[in-house]
């Protein structure tokens, strides 16, 4: 997404209770899966983000009928998955790497030919990673440098399961070979370095479909057929984490969100957060359909430094440049490592979550796999910049709420991508 709103913020303090949009990757899921079960589905606090609507529009275009009955709440009648249609034209998945990744897995079993592409940030990550699996399981995918990068054409046939070991820890891609496998003959065996979030089984189990965990792996039987299902979407614990670090950061707040996501897979930031000393509380925790959800409160808090790396990594991979904020505030060292993933996101997350905080006068060193950030340093409002990336655009929000005057953050209409109204919610907490 290209830059052209620029947004003020100014030094505040946020209290109250405030609720977040449905989680983004259970959000794309719900619609998906809504697609690959015959009949019909229901799906409250689906977002309505940009990426949300480009998995939308693409299962649409792939048969599914989604139908709004409320803001946020959708029927889905899916053809289900063996009846899915060829689609007429390019599937334009935007920005979003989910879409892309475990689209590319359903349509690896389809009999028929489609072309997946995206924005220019898209088109710039890497794609062999699903590829690979996809094409040893059978599938005829072409792309831009040998299938490394979109547009990406699929001839989807008949599949043949595989035992996979992925090479880095990566939701995305585990899901793209098990939606595979689903479509497969025999069972698929996936297996990772360390858990990434697990929405993809739990809501194939919650569907009904033969999903186990096997001696460190995940296996599915291929040929099941999922249930329509009702689903509530969880608060995205990932657009929370904004508001949490705003409580902790700025003086005298105090903030509260109901409804989050706090599947664990998800949950290392709060983790991340206390070992920092973040005053974090975690209360009314309930299942949700296939997840867990709880209120989430943050108050002001004087942080320490910490290591962030290992197994904790894909557990907060998202939240690692907000992470990096609140190091700056944080008495001593900050040492984020084994998170070279953040180079291939929506942007560099390295590279521009260090050179955005730099800019307000943050201690920050890249790593070739992370960062290292010494705290606390005082920062200064000043000109900065989104590069398109809707979680450098809001971390960068947050920082301006304890920065010295104005921060302005350019291409700031990128929020979109998770969280449409972002600026409005965030102005509903300021108690300045
Ligand atoms: C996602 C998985 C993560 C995450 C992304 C959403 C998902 O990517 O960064 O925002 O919904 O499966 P990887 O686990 O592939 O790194």
């Amino acid at each position: 997404m290209e830059g052209t709103l620029d947004k003020t913020i100014r030094p505040g303090a946020v209290r109250g209770t405030v609720r977040m949009p449905g989680d983004k990757s259970i959000s794309h899921r719900a619609l998906m899966f809504g697609a690959l079960a015959e009949g019909m589905s229901h799906a409250r606090n689906v977002a309505d983000s940009a990426d949300c609507r480009a998995t939308r529009r693409i299962v649409q275009m792939l048969g599914a009928r989604v139908r709004d009955i409320a803001p946020g709440e959708l029927e889905i009648e899916g053809p289900g998955l063996a009846n899915l249609t060829e689609p007429a034209d390019v599937l334009d998945a935007a920005n979003s790497g989910t879409t892309t990744r475990l689209m590319t897995g359903i349509l690896a079993s389809r009999p028929f030919y489609s072309v997946i592409s995206g924005d220019a940030s898209l088109r710039a990550r890497p794609m062999a990673r699903v590829v690979e699996p996809l094409t040893r399981m059978g599938a005829a995918i072409t792309g831009r440098e040998g299938g490394r990068l979109l547009p990406l054409t699929i001839m989807g046939g008949s599949l043949r399961a595989i035992d996979y070991q992925l090479p880095v820890a990566s939701a995305q891609v585990k899901s793209a070979v098990l939606l595979a496998g689903l479509g497969a003959t025999g069972t698929t065996r996936v297996r990772e370095p360390a858990p990434s979030r697990d929405h993809t089984e739990r809501m194939l189990r919650y569907l009904g479909a033969p999903v186990r965990d096997v001696e460190g792996a995940v296996e599915v039987d291929g040929g099941a057929t999922l249930r329509p299902f009702s689903l509530d979407v969880p608060g995205d614990i990932s657009s929370a984490a904004f508001f949490l670090a705003a409580g902790l950061l700025a003086p005298e707040s105090a903030v509260t969100i109901p409804g989050v996501g706090a599947n664990t897979t998800r949950t290392g930031v709060l983790d991340a957060l206390r070992a920092m000393d973040g005053d974090v509380a975690v209360t009314e925790k309930e299942t949700s359909g296939p997840e867990p959800v709880a209120t989430l409160t943050a108050r002001s808090s004087r942080l320490r430094g910490t290591e962030i790396g290992g197994a904790l990594i894909p557990r907060l991979l998202d939240e690692l440049p907000l992470l990096a904020l609140v190091a700056t505030q944080a008495r001593g060292q900050t040492v984020v490592h084994d998170a070279a993933e953040l180079r291939v996101k929506e942007s560099d997350r390295i590279a521009t979550t260090a050179g955005e905080l730099r800019r307000l006068g943050a201690d920050i060193t890249e790593t070739p796999d992370g960062f290292i950030v010494q705290g606390p340093t005082p920062l200064r409002g000043a000109r900065c910049q989104s590069h398109g990336d809707h979680r450098i655009a809001m971390m960068l929000a947050v920082a301006g709420l304890i920065a010295e005057g104005e921060t302005v953050i350019e291409g700031a209409e990128c929020v979109e991508v998770s969280f449409p109204g972002f600026f409005d919610v965030l102005q509903s907490v300021d108690s300045r």
